[in-house]
């Protein structure tokens, strides 16, 4: 099998059998977005140490495409033990990382939603934004 090509299994892999999947019942903040274009939802709920600052458990919940739901389950595994700053400064390249193949710029906004929606709810948690709900619009 091709290195691609064990991506690709491993995407359909978290679509189909998603990672911490669920609500989490001690979240310390929760946020939702959507991609507009096509309706897909993420919700995304993080708990935090008792130092306000380290990653303990996150969880998702939401309704899409393969690229988009699995993103979400990479995402979920790879923030445990991440502290909030270094969420705030990840960007695509990471996600695109994470996904490890090539994905169209139509797929990129399946593909960084969840990011944006931890990011956006790390922001809120800390006081620096204020939104109700994320979109890939911006
Ligand atoms: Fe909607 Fe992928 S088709 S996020």
């Amino acid at each position: 099998m091709s290195g691609r090509d064990m991506y690709r299994q491993q995407i359909l892999d978290h679509y189909k059998n998603p990672r911490n999947y669920g609500e989490l019942e001690d979240a310390t903040f929760e946020h939702v977005g959507e991609n507009p274009m096509c309706g897909d939802t993420i919700k995304l709920f993080v708990a935090l140490a008792d130092d306000d600052e380290t990653i303990e458990h996150v969880s998702f919940i939401g309704d899409g495409c393969a690229i988009s739901q699995a993103s979400a389950s990479l995402l979920s595994e790879e923030l445990q033990g991440k502290t909030v700053e270094e969420v705030r400064e990840m960007d695509r390249e990471d996600v695109m990382d994470l996904l490890g193949v090539e994905v169209s710029p139509m797929r990129i906004k399946c593909a960084v939603l969840a990011e944006k929606v931890v990011q956006d709810g790390a922001a809120i948690y800390r006081g620096d934004k204020d939104i109700e709900e994320t979109t890939t619009e911006e």
